[in-house]
């Protein structure tokens, strides 16, 4: 059952008896009383939005990362993530709410820590849990009685039991009797104006009832409305399936999008169609691969898990085999364009609008515009790119500069390629001097020329 902070009636989770002064109690109280001061470790897309939440919630934050430059920035006032404004964090920083630090002995001093590693995947597609390891070794290095610990990186069910726990026992403190552990997954959707931190409910599973309950008071703070589960495995598994959940219907629509091409109808049309079933239906759209942090990669953190058990889970691999071939399909598309004006992939100029891995924002990471930009090059291809929130990108050896996107149309292109539908793009002016485009998102909505190539 969800717990509304705005609702005073609402249940809070079955917690065993314990007499007033225990250290859930005590815990409880300093949360309640915003006198709990809160430990953030990781100051990324997910750590930062989290540390200032809680520092406007009146609690003090004090965040660490490894990271100098974003602990420098974090103690100007500098944001450096597009949801979070300077005035906020500046005016919070010089409130004393949130002093960000390189030292993990800030930790000792607070009453909750919260953890937000990276959960990469290794080159073999093996959850690289080395982060979060780093990051534990560090809290078990000051965990003290009566403190609460929270992973809040996406990874596989078990971790909080089967890795950080051992982890944080190591000390002879023991979890549930003299720490509260769990884990309570992120959903943040960087650039999402209408779901933030605050309205979009968040799930949160302990080891044991009073750690759930403390957990759950601790977001209380910032999340209007919390959904308490039986265990940290349960939480685990909730993230996993939400992303696994869009990795297998992205893929099942991409291979809609293929299929609907060699049999010549519009695909975004017949979604668009689709979508006014009022019930039983819910629209994903195709587009040039999966990107970002979270969907190309959660899923196989689930994989690996199912595996572990003996378990084979067929859908997660055959969606991530058709996404990862989006890439390839898109370069396959440009060249058809370009064939359409009699030219080669070899020697062409070709634009690409978009770096960033989904509109407006400024993220790349694992985005498919540079596996595009990549193949196009491997093939003899002059690749440029325009993105107003990305103006260069460094990844893996892959680097490039953004020219704007009027001088690439002015010096003369032989095709634009639109990978990312970012909002301030200037789509009538591409539709007018582009000699060939070919659009990946259906940025170009109701436009119907002949130059217009549609994934
Ligand atoms: N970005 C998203 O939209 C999103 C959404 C939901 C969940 N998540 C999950 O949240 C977690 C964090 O993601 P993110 O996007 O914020 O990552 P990020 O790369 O933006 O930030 C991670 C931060 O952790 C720091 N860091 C790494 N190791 C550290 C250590 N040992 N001690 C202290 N700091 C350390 C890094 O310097 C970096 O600043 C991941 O598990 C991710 O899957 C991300």
């Amino acid at each position: 059952m969800a717990i509304d902070r705005t609702n005073s009636s609402a249940p809070a989770p079955a917690v065993p008896e314990r007499s007033a002064d225990s250290a859930h109690t005590v815990l409880l109280n300093r949360i309640r009383a915003k006198q709990a001061r809160v430990g953030v470790i990781g100051l990324g897309y997910v750590g930062l939005p989290l540390a200032v939440e809680f520092a406007d919630a009146g609690l003090t934050v004090t965040p660490v990362d490894l990271d100098v430059t974003k602990v420098d920035s974090v103690r100007r006032g500098i944001s450096y993530i597009p949801d979070v404004p300077h005035s906020r964090l500046a005016r919070l920083v010089e409130a004393g709410r949130l002093d960000a630090s390189t030292d993990f002995s800030v930790l000792a001093g607070a009453d909750a820590i919260s953890i937000c590693v990276p959960t990469p995947l290794r080159k073999t597609k093996d959850p690289d849990l080395s982060y979060v390891v780093a990051a534990v070794e560090q809290v078990a290095k000051y965990l003290r009685a009566g403190q609460l610990v929270v992973l809040e990186s996406t990874t596989y069910p078990g971790t909080t039991e089967e890795v950080v726990r051992p982890m944080l026992e190591r000390g002879g403190l023991v979890a549930g009797r003299d720490f509260f552990l769990a884990f309570s997954p992120e959903r943040v959707d960087p650039a999402n104006p209408e779901w933030h931190t605050g309205n979009t409910p968040k799930v949160v599973g302990g080891i044991d009832p009073a750690s759930t309950d403390v957990a759950a008071a601790l977001y209380q703070q910032i999340v209007a409305t919390i959904v308490p589960v039986s265990s940290t495995g349960v939480a685990e598994m909730v993230k996993l399936l939400e992303n696994t959940f869009r990795a297998v219907n992205i893929g099942l629509v991409n291979e809609l999008a293929l299929m609907c091409q060699q049999m010549n109808i519009n695909v975004w049309e017949v979604i668009d169609a689709a979508r006014t079933k009022p019930f039983g239906f819910m629209p994903f759209y195709p587009g040039p691969g999966l990107g970002g942090h979270c969907i190309p990669i959660d899923p196989f953190y689930l994989s690996w898990k199912a595996r572990q058990s003996g378990f084979e889970s067929r859908f997660i691999e055959l969606a991530g085999h058709v996404n990862a071939s989006m890439p390839r399909h898109v370069v396959e598309r440009i060249g058809e364009a370009l064939n359409s004006a009699g030219k080669p992939i070899r020697g062409s100029r070709v634009h690409l609008y978009g770096m960033a891995y989904k509109g407006n924002v400024g993220d790349y990471r694992e985005s498919p515009a540079i596996d595009i930009a990549r193949l196009l090059v491997q093939r003899g291809a002059i690749v440029s790119y325009s993105d107003p929130h990305v103006p260069e990108v460094d990844d893996h050896g892959f680097e490039m500069r953004a020219t704007s996107e009027a001088g690439a149309l002015e010096a003369g292109i032989d095709c634009a390629v639109i990978v990312t539908d970012h909002r301030a793009f200037d789509y009538d002016r591409l539709v007018q001097r582009a000699p060939l485009i070919v659009d990946t998102r259906n940025a170009l909505k109701g436009r119907n020329h002949d130059h217009i190539f549609r994934l």
